[in-house]
């Protein structure tokens, strides 16, 4: 019989296998210092381009002020136990009311951490009768909750609307056969990695011709798009149609949980169903009062989005005249697309943070297909003119370096701390 641990530690894993060379420098990285577009590391002081605090709300000492006091008068400990059991507060439940609100939604139902809520939410929503349909990019939460369900899942290229509408006869076609069962669309308002809108409108306009529900993951829209920052699908016209609405506080909110909203009586079904949450503490106090916050900001100084909307075009327009390939993004995430081998990207890499003191998260083999580097920036509210500027200059500068040759090291530069 095998040893289980045996087994694993002959091979780490295609990243954990440079753990090494990389621990603490391109893996585990240790940012210090208050969060800002200026952090340390290592000790020294870089631009910062790898934090979704998009709107720059994370040190905002009105935020900080709220976590504070929150903590000062709750602890971490309140509310003790489930929601549904002892863990519930008239905070909790006013957070809920107030994301439905703005989201247009009858209610809506707080999940402690967004990746193992979505996950848990599509192990409630769909049986064994039901099938979904998902683009083919959709985040790892969405992928390990189509893990727990038992039905048929038809994926579809992503962003593809033409090949969604062939899964969804698929699946319309397979229902029908069963004589029982639905049919559940998932999809996301941003795509974290190439920041490409997924197409709401196009898919909503599909209900016309296929019955079926659709939930979206807007991490990455919540906050950042839409006219009072309500998200994507706000921003495309389309938020009545989505059955429901998912975002995490990771992102704009600068904080820690997640929601879903939507219909009441299938929100009251969640919130009596799911298994990540019955079974599971609820957010402490702090968080609650420090999210209900940021909420309010989020809501009532539009000024944090449009300066982060500023940074972000000037960014995105900087890269593109000095030609660099940025793809298709059509939101604030901002991928530099670059020719090269996992070693390649990690000289660059080094270059940046030691010589040019700049701060960015890569994206290689085999996350991407090899040969190809993603340097994937995210601009914030708290960037200035001058983060951008040097980042720019920066980024020229390497690139040439890159096309030059002078990364094409031997192998991945001896970065890691002592362990
Ligand atoms: C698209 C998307 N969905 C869900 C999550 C998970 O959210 P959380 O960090 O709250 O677990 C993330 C990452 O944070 C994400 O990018």
């Amino acid at each position: 019989m095998a040893d289980i641990f045996e087994r694993l530690v002959k091979h780490y894993g295609p990243i954990g296998e440079h753990r090494d060379r990389a621990h603490g420098y391109f893996t585990f990285p240790k940012l210090e210092g208050e969060i800002g577009s200026r952090m340390k590391f290592r000790g020294k002081e870089v631009i910062v381009w790898s934090l979704n605090n998009y709107l720059g709300l994370a040190n905002h000492p009105a935020i900080r002020k709220v976590d504070a006091d929150a903590t000062k008068e709750f602890g971490l400990a309140l509310p003790m136990g489930a929601r549904m059991m002892s863990g519930n507060s008239n905070y909790h439940e006013q957070l809920e009311k107030e994301l439905a609100e703005f989201e247009n939604k009858e209610d809506a139902i707080l999940l402690n951490y967004g990746y193992q809520g979505i996950m848990s939410a599509i192990d409630t929503l769909c049986g064994r009768h039901d099938v979904v349909v998902y683009d083919a990019e959709s985040h790892a939460c969405i992928i390990d909750g189509l893990r727990l369900h038992p039905g048929h899942r038809y994926v579809y290229k992503h962003n593809d609307v033409e090949d969604c509408e062939k899964q969804l006869e698929r699946a319309s076609l397979l229902v029908e056969k069963q004589g029982r069962g639905g049919v559940l669309v998932i999809t996301e308002g941003v795509f974290g990695m190439a920041g490409d809108q997924g197409k709401l409108k196009e898919i909503c306009d599909l209900k016309k011709k296929y019955q079926f529900r659709l939930l979206v993951d807007d991490a990455h829209g919540f906050g950042t798009l839409g006219k009072t920052g309500a998200g994507a699908g706000e921003e495309q016209g389309c938020q009545d149609e989505i059955d429901l609405y998912f975002s995490t506080f990771a992102k704009s909110m600068a904080s820690i949980g997640a929601f879903i909203a939507g219909p009441r009586v299938i929100v009251d079904y969640i919130r009596y169903n799911i298994r990540s949450q019955i079974f599971a503490k609820s957010l402490p106090m702090p968080i609650v009062m420090g999210n209900l916050k940021r909420l309010e900001m989020l809501r009532t100084m539009p000024e944090l989005k449009e300066k982060l909307w500023s940074n972000a075009l000037k960014l995105q327009n900087g890269l593109k005249e000095r030609g660099f390939d940025i793809g298709k993004t059509d939101s604030v995430v901002t991928p530099v697309y670059m020719k090269g081998g996992v070693v390649e990207a990690t000289a660059m890499v080094t270059d940046l943070r030691e010589n040019y003191h700049i701060f960015c998260s890569i994206v290689v083999y085999p996350v991407i297909p090899k040969g190809h580097i993603i340097y994937r920036l995210i601009p914030t509210a708290a960037h200035t003119d001058d983060d951008i500027q040097k980042t720019l200059k920066a980024f020229s500068e390497t690139k040439a370096k890159l096309d030059k040759g002078v990364y094409q090291v031997e192998e991945i530069p001896h970065m890691a701390e002592a362990r």
